[in-house]
């Protein structure tokens, strides 16, 4: 089970989405290996296709901020909204861990599953493990 603080932490992010144009605020959080949490929200743009989900951005900062391993990233979209992680985002998700646990919300309530089932086969370039 993802800790209730994840989840928490993923609806506290998506508070501050930017998302004029869809209107469909998202929020994401990760957790590290060691315990830490990350979180982000989608940023949209007038451009439209510069847009960027919440998991992205959540991933990225963590990153920036000397995060890699990363065991779990949940995902709050709208209430009654199924809100699953992309296909961008879960080949994203594949580069760090690619049987991340991944809990995200839906109009049937918040599911729990891992990243090998969202994303079989997964592409990796194995040049960055060396
Ligand atoms: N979006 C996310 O941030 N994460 C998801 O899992 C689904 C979609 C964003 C992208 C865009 O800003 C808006 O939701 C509508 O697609």
């Amino acid at each position: 089970m993802p800790s209730t603080e994840l989840l928490a932490a993923a609806r506290g992010a998506r508070e501050r989405a930017y998302a004029p144009y869809s209107d469909f605020h998202v929020g994401a959080a990760v957790e590290t290996e060691e315990g830490a949490i990350i979180a982000g929200c989608n940023v949209e743009n007038a451009s439209y296709g510069l847009s960027i989900c919440a998991e992205r951005v959540a991933l990225t900062r963590a990153v920036a901020e000397g995060h890699r391993a990363f065991r779990w990233i949940a995902v709050a979209g709208p209430e009654g909204a199924d809100t699953t992680p992309c296909g961008a985002c879960r080949q994203f998700m594949a580069e760090f861990n690619a049987d991340m646990h991944v809990t995200f919300t839906t109009s049937d309530g918040v599911v729990e599953t891992t990243l090998t089932k969202l994303l079989p086969h997964a592409f990796g370039d194995f040049r960055a493990n060396v």
